[in-house]
C-alpha cells in the first residue's frame, strides 16, 4: 500500500451544497471560499449570477466559460484538508446534471432558509442524497433575520424529510435580538456582530456562562439555557454512525451574510465529514481509493455552446489512484486507450494543482466526443467498471419533432446521440409513437434544441406538455385503455411503459381507481 497516496486520500473532503434558491448557497460558499484563501473579497462568485444569468450562461459558454467551468469545482485547502466543494445548479440552471453531480459526493451540506423552512428542491435534492446514504450536515441560514423557531426547523426535518436532527448550536435570540450561538458541541458562546478570536467565551463544564458576563443575565441567554436543557433531556442524540449513513443530520445555525457561525459550521465538517471511501465496482469487487490504479467516472459533461468548438468537458470523479497529466487510460466501455493530456484548471487557491488529483477530486477533461455520462475509466490491465449512474424522473415534457421533414436522419442522429450522452431523456407514445423528451429542467430543453440545430444540423419544434408526474407501471398489469387525457401512457427508452400524470391528483385518482396496479417512481 502506498502510504503517501493513502494520507493524501485522507485529506479529502468532497461535498456539494443542496438548497432551494435564495436560501444562501452562494453566499455561505463565498464564505468558505474566503477562510480556504481561494477568493479575498465577496461578491467574487455571487458575480456571476447577475445578468440574464440561466440561458445567457449556456448559450453564452464560450464568453462566460472561465466562470462558469471553473465554478463548477471548487477547490482549496483549509485545516490540513483538501476541500472540493461541487456545484450544484439551481434556478432555471436546474437539469440531470445537478442530480447526477450529488453522486460524485461523499457528503451534503444542506442549507435552510430559517424563515422558510423546507423548500421544494432542497426536498428533491435531499431524496437524491439521502438514497446514496452519504452524510448530510445542516445549515440553518439567515439568523440575522426573524425566523422561525429552532425547535420547530429541527422537527421539521423529520416531519418532512425523515432525517433526525441533531443541534450542534443553538441560536440565542434571533433577527433584531441575535445575540449569538451557543455551541454545544465546543461548550463555548460564539458573540454575534464580534469579529476575531474575542467573540468566543467559553463555558463552564455545567454549561454556563461566567457570572462576570453581561449575557448571563440576559434573559435571552436564560431561554436558550432552558431549551438546551430540553434538547439535551428529549432531543435526538448525537450518532456517529447515523449521521455516516444519512439517517441523522447534525444542525448548525447562522447567517452566511454576516459571516456568523459559518466557521464553526465549517470546523465540525471537516472533521465529521468522511474522506473518500471504497467504491463497489465491477459489480462486486470492493476498490479502495488508495488503490495504486487510477480510476474514476463521467458524472457530467459539460457542452461547448460554440459550433466552431465542438470539444466538451468531461467531469470525472477520481475513485482510486493518481491523476497524472499525459496518463493513459482505457475506456471501459469501448476499450478505447486515451491518453489524458488535457485537464482543466478549476476555481482554486494556488496551493492546490489539479495535476496531483486523487480520489474525492474532480478532473475536468476536454473531450472531442469519447466519453459519455457514466462512463469508466481505468489505468493499467484490470478492468475497473463503476456501477451505471441512476437515471432520475423528469417532471417537464415536450413533443418534439424536426422542423424539416426532409432531414429526418439527421434528426434521429441528433436525438439520439443526445440522448445517450444523457443530455434528455426520450419517450414515445405508447399509441402514436410520437416522440416526447423528458427533463427535470427547462434549461435541458434548450440545450437540447440548440446542440440539435448547431452539432446536427437539425431545427427542431417542440410544443410543451408541461408538468407532469411520471409513474412506471408492471407490463403485466397493463391495459391501454387505463390511459386518457389526464394519463397520458408513452414507453421510455427501453421499451417500458410509463404513464405521464397530469398532477398527483390525476395520480391519486387512478390509484383508486385500479388499486392493484403497482406505480413506481425512480429517484
Ligand atoms: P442562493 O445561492 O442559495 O440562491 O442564495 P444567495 O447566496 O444568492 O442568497 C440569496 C439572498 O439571500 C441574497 O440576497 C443574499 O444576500 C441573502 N442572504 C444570504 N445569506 C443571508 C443571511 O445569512 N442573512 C440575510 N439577511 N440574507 C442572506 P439578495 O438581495 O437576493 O441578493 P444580493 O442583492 O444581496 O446579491
Amino acid at each position: 500500500m502506498d502510504k503517501e497516496l493513502e494520507d493524501k486520500v485522507k485529506k479529502r473532503r468532497t461535498f456539494a451544497i443542496i438548497s432551494h434558491p435564495d436560501a444562501g448557497k452562494t453566499t455561505i460558499t463565498e464564505q468558505m471560499l474566503l477562510f480556504g484563501g481561494v477568493i479575498r473579497k465577496a461578491g467574487t462568485v455571487k458575480a456571476r449570477k447577475t445578468g440574464n444569468y440561466a440561458t445567457s450562461d449556456w448559450m453564452e459558454i464560450e464568453k462566460k466559460r472561465g466562470i462558469s467551468v471553473t465554478s463548477s469545482v471548487m477547490q482549496f485547502e483549509y485545516q490540513g484538508k483538501r476541500i472540493n466543494i461541487l456545484d450544484t445548479p439551481g434556478h432555471q440552471d436546474f437539469s440531470e446534471d445537478t442530480y447526477r453531480t450529488l453522486m460524485a459526493v461523499d457528503a451534503a451540506v444542506m442549507v435552510i432558509d430559517s424563515a422558510k423552512g423546507i423548500e421544494p428542491q432542497t426536498k428533491k435534492l435531499f431524496k437524491v442524497v439521502k438514497q446514496r446514504g452519504i452524510p448530510i450536515f445542516t445549515f440553518m441560514n439567515k439568523l440575522d433575520r426573524d425566523g422561525r423557531p429552532p425547535l420547530d426547523l429541527i422537527a421539521e426535518l423529520e416531519d418532512l424529510l425523515g432525517i433526525e436532527g441533531v443541534a450542534m448550536d443553538w441560536p440565542i435570540g434571533s433577527g433584531q435580538t441575535l445575540k449569538g450561538l451557543y455551541d454545544i458541541a465546543n461548550n463555548r458562546v460564539e458573540l454575534y456582530h464580534k469579529d476575531g478570536a474575542d467573540r468566543f467565551i467559553a463555558l463552564d463544564k455545567d454549561g454556563k456562562l461566567p457570572d462576570s458576563e453581561p449575557l448571563s443575565q440576559d434573559q435571552q441567554f436564560q431561554e436558550t439555557l432552558d431549551e438546551i436543557d430540553l434538547i439535551k433531556e428529549a432531543g435526538n442524540k448525537f450518532d456517529r454512525e447515523k449521521i455516516a449513513l444519512g439517517d441523522q443530520t447534525p444542525v448548525f445555525f447562522g447567517s452566511a451574510l454576516t459571516n456568523f457561525g459559518v466557521e464553526t459550521f465549517l470546523n465540525s465538517f471537516v472533521n465529521l465529514a468522511p474522506a473518500p471511501e471504497s467504491h463497489t465496482v465491477n459489480e462486486d469487487e470492493e476498490l479502495e481509493p488508495d488503490d495504486p490504479q487510477f480510476s474514476g467516472f463521467v458524472f457530467k459533461i459539460q457542452a461547448n455552446m460554440n459550433p466552431h468548438h465542438r470539444d466538451r468537458i468531461a467531469f470525472v470523479r477520481v475513485g482510486s489512484g493518481e491523476f497524472k497529466k499525459g496518463l493513459d487510460v482505457t475506456l471501459a466501455r469501448t476499450g478505447k486507450p486515451i491518453r489524458l493530456n488535457n485537464a482543466t484548471e478549476f476555481m482554486s487557491s494556488e496551493r492546490v494543482q489539479v495535476s496531483d488529483a486523487v480520489a474525492g477530486d474532480i478532473v475536468g477533461l476536454y473531450d472531442t466526443g469519447n466519453f459519455q455520462i457514466g462512463d469508466s475509466i481505468y489505468s493499467g490491465k484490470r478492468k475497473i467498471v463503476y456501477p451505471p449512474l441512476p437515471e432520475f424522473t423528469p417532471e417537464l415534457f415536450m413533443r418534439v419533432t424536426a422542423k424539416n421533414v426532409m432531414k429526418q436522419k439527421s434528426f434521429h442522429k441528433g436525438m439520439n446521440q443526445l440522448v445517450q450522452e444523457g443530455t434528455i431523456q426520450l419517450y414515445r407514445n405508447y399509441q402514436t409513437d410520437e416522440y416526447i423528451l423528458g427533463a427535470v429542467g427547462q434549461l435541458q430543453f434548450e440545450v437540447f434544441k440548440f446542440r440539435m440545430q448547431n452539432e446536427y444540423n437539425s431545427e427542431v419544434e417542440m410544443t410543451s406538455i408541461g408538468h407532469r408526474v411520471a409513474r412506471w407501471i408492471d407490463p403485466d398489469q397493463l391495459d391501454p385503455s387505463m390511459s386518457n387525457m389526464r394519463n397520458l401512457l408513452v414507453k421510455d427508452r427501453y421499451g417500458n411503459p410509463l404513464f405521464l400524470f397530469e398532477n398527483e391528483f390525476a395520480e391519486r385518482f387512478f390509484k383508486d381507481k385500479y388499486p392493484d396496479v403497482k406505480l413506481t417512481e425512480k429517484l
